[in-house]
């Protein structure tokens, strides 16, 4: 018997080594060589580069700034804005030095039998029209920077020592907003036999759902002459499911088609993904081997009845966000997208919209497992420009290339329900948009016949007259609020989505008296008040679409702009230095949340109870002036209470947009101490309190870690908000001490970020003034387990520090 065990182990570890071996992917991560510059010869092999900047990747080389109003400064009338005279835009890209060339050296060792192998080499973006070289050759290039591409590298490499070098170039006037600059996302060889699965060659649909049963089909490309393929799926639990063996291929493909019992099906509450293994055999030897994660999950968009998952009528709670993730710049970083999506999920946000290009994989593999749903976009601009070096540029030798792999690349996530070929085109004028329009889509439904497309349309009349909104699957208006009726009856689709909704401004825990609605409101600190009743000329605030969203059952619901803010285009301050990132963010640059935030949450989160009071109440200098209070809260009445005076109950009307999501005490005179609120039932029960406090002098500093457990990668961030507090821990929130940071034990200071979109301190430094009496530390851990201690000092104030730990 122990020799049968014995057998049995030495087997499974043979089988085991020849699975884990027909391929295998390494991730470039680590010992890349960079630098800024041209260089005639940097893609040769004995180039020297020994001086050059070590770096691992993703890297960003802009994010380290200095910031500098000269850079990227485009003097332009923003067409979409309703501008019709040119002027000057400083921050409009973020201030940050990402235009220029620069390259990336990588060497990387093959082996005699690798050599054999067929080897690709993936990029998931590159920033941007990058060059490819291996060992002196020209291997390929691509333009967009946020596509994901690939060579097939097995010609081009040598056994031992290979050099990969990649030249990346940024114009300047190329985008609206901060793109980053680099290798901004991961770069991996994919080292596999010459019979192989291709590279995206699986596409996962189901077909059909029951209660009782789904079918999965599975369809696989594989340049393969004969062989067959086995497809296993597993549960959550690794518990094998069912299995197919497929012989026939049709062309290049095998279709399969397996059977899972009781499926459990996949939705934002509910995010469950079941895998399913493919194996490629040629006679009894397996050739390859891949993994894909999918998720049984229902989606229809009907007339009239709007989107239903699973079978249930769903609106979506969604936001738009951009790339880059505040004082990381575009580096992507999986704790930094999970704690984003943390923060959306407490405020009840059911889906994300990635504006204006291809998300991150690691953003859908988040989205997949945390529960969101997609709304995957492509581009910004097609044929016609928006910015003088945009991706007009490339439209016509690359709109169908970049379509298909960001298809391939990502269709298998079940997170995606809605592909959008573009947001606000100029196409959207003239007959050849309306071709446009359609030949992309057609690419779309090519590759995936089984998701709608969208456009971002803020030309509505102009589409509406041209068929460009008709012809699409899903009409999708940006802003436009008093046009949703006409658009609903006049597109034929039955129903509208807010594809881009509110951009309403805001500065954490900034207030401004008199409290106005105002559009393009402008002050001498160049803030934005946190009332939030400040937008653009072409923008609402959040009521009005929630008005929408309630009365209209055809309105398949919202993706807000934006769920945190981004850096670049500091509207309404684009001309103003030195503004030089959003104020649009339900959160801010640093992750915070602004007020905005528990209005959302008031509706979107059904769970818990919202009961938030603005403004702070720390207004030394207006006493006995007119400071209004605002409740934002899930109950319908609440009352307010000064210093233990009534001011009286507030409850839910239809007055106005306002009235009817937010509770407004308008009179509320200010005198320093406590606000109170009781929140009231349906039956005028006090079911609920919070209160604030007048906060004394700045006396030290709370330290909260959102993870105090981190791995040791050498990747993994723990984000800790540091709060300045009186000495009876009530948070200060006006302060703005300078503060110093140290980080000592397994882990090192990474970045800080306060939210203040004029600061030009560069984020990597370890000081940074709090804004509106916050800031947020960023800790990264090293490849060392062990504990990591960050200190945090500031004149006047006690030295706070907290421990975190990291571990393998
Ligand atoms: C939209 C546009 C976004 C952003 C936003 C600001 O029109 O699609 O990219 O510019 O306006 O309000």
């Amino acid at each position: 018997m122990k020799k049968l065990i014995q057998i049995l182990i030495a087997f499974l570890t043979i089988t085991q080594i020849s699975f884990a071996q027909v391929r295998i992917v390494k991730e470039l991560d680590s010992d890349w060589k960079f630098q800024k510059g041209d260089f005639e010869n940097a893609f040769q092999t004995n180039f020297n580069d020994s001086k050059w900047e070590k770096v691992s990747i993703p890297h960003d080389w802009a994010i380290y700034g200095p910031f500098d109003k000269e850079i990227d400064k485009q003097n332009v009338a923003i067409v979409q804005n309703g501008e019709k005279v040119a002027s000057e835009k400083t921050g409009r890209t973020g201030a940050l030095p990402h235009v220029g060339s620069a390259w990336y050296r990588n060497k990387f060792n093959i082996s005699a039998v690798e050599k054999g192998k067929k080897v690709i080499l993936l990029f998931e973006g590159a920033m941007s029209e990058p060059q490819v070289y291996l060992n002196g050759k020209k291997v390929g290039e691509w333009a967009y920077g946020y596509s994901y591409f690939y060579f097939d590298i097995s010609d081009f490499l040598t056994e031992g020592e290979n050099t990969l070098a990649v030249k990346l170039t940024n114009k300047e006037f190329a985008s609206r907003w901060y793109p980053g600059a680099g290798l901004y996302r991961k770069v991996s060889l994919i080292i596999k036999n010459k019979e192989s699965i291709d590279q995206w060659g699986t596409s996962i649909t189901t077909p059909f759902i029951s209660k009782d049963v789904a079918k999965v089909n599975i369809k696989t490309n594989a340049s393969v002459e004969n062989g067959y393929l086995v497809t296993t799926v597993f549960d959550a639990d690794g518990k094998k499911v069912s299995s197919d063996k497929a012989t026939t291929k049709f062309g290049t493909q095998f279709d399969q088609n397996i059977k899972v019992e009781n499926p459990k099906l996949w939705s934002p509450e509910t995010p469950y993904l079941y895998k399913a293994v493919t194996q490629l055999f040629i006679g009894e030897q397996l050739k390859d081997e891949v993994t894909t994660r999918f998720g049984i999950r229902d989606i229809k968009y009907e007339p009239n009845k709007g989107f239903s998952l699973n079978g249930e009528i769903t609106k979506f709670k969604g936001v738009c966000l951009h790339h880059d993730l505040g004082p990381l710049g575009a580096a992507v970083n999986v704790a930094a997208l999970r704690r984003q999506l943390t923060i959306l999920k407490n405020m009840g946000c059911n889906a994300i919209r990635s504006s204006h290009n291809m998300p991150s994989l690691e953003q859908l593999e988040l989205c997949d497992e945390m529960g969101f749903m997609f709304l995957a976009e492509s581009f910004d601009e097609w044929a016609k420009p928006k910015v003088e070096n945009g991706y007009h540029r490339f439209f016509n030798e690359y709109a169908e290339k970049d379509i298909v792999n960001l298809v391939r690349a990502t269709r298998n996530h079940p997170s995606i329900v809605m592909w959008s070929s573009g947001n606000e085109v100029p196409d959207q004028w003239g007959e050849e948009g309306v071709k446009r329009a359609k030949w992309l889509q057609e690419i779309f439904h090519r590759e995936d016949p089984t998701r709608p497309v969208t456009v971002g349309m803020d030309q509505v009349k102009a589409t509406m007259e041209s068929g460009f909104g008709a012809l699409l699957d899903v009409p999708g208006l940006n802003y436009r609020v008093h046009l949703y009726e006409e658009a609903f009856k006049k597109f034929p689709q039955g129903f509208i989505l807010g594809s881009e909704t509110a951009s309403t401004v805001s500065s954490r825990g900034i207030y401004k008296f008199p409290i106005v609605q105002e559009k393009d409101k402008q002050y001498p600190d160049f803030q934005c008040s946190s009332y939030d009743l400040e937008a653009c000329s072409w923008s609402n605030v959040p009521d009005e679409d929630f008005v929408l969203q309630d009365d209209k059952p055809w309105v398949i619901g919202e993706f807000v702009w934006t769920g945190f803010d981004y850096l670049g285009e500091p509207t309404p301050y684009d001309e103003k230095w030195p503004s030089r990132s959003s104020y649009f963010g339900i959160n801010d640059l640093a992750g915070l949340p602004k007020d905005r935030f528990y209005l959302y949450k008031s509706r979107w989160n059904k769970k818990e109870e919202t009961l938030h009071i603005l403004p702070h109440w720390n207004w030394e200098g207006r006493e006995g002036q007119i400071t209004p209070v605002f409740v934002y809260t899930n109950y319908d009445s609440a009352e307010l209470f000064v210093n233990g005076k009534s001011m009286g109950i507030q409850k839910r009307n239809t007055a106005t947009p306002q009235n009817r999501y937010r509770l407004m005490w308008m009179d509320v005179k200010y005198e320093p101490g406590t606000v109170k609120v009781i929140a009231f039932d349906k039956d005028g029960k006090s079911v609920a309190e919070q209160e604030i406090h007048t906060a004394g002098k700045a006396y030290k500093m709370v330290l909260d870690p959102d993870r105090k457990t981190i791995k040791a990668d050498g990747k993994d961030l723990s984000y800790v908000t540091v709060s300045i507090v009186d000495e009876k821990g009530i948070p200060c929130p006006t302060a703005t001490n300078q503060l110093q940071f140290k980080v000592t034990g397994k882990g090192k200071y990474r970045a800080a970020c306060n939210g203040d979109a004029t600061s030009l301190e560069q984020f990597h430094l370890p000081t940074m003034k709090a804004f509106s009496g916050k800031l947020v530390v960023l800790v990264e851990s090293l490849k060392e387990a062990g504990n990591i201690e960050l200190t945090v000092t500031g004149k006047g104030l006690k030295t706070a520090t907290v421990t975190l730990n990291s571990t393998k």
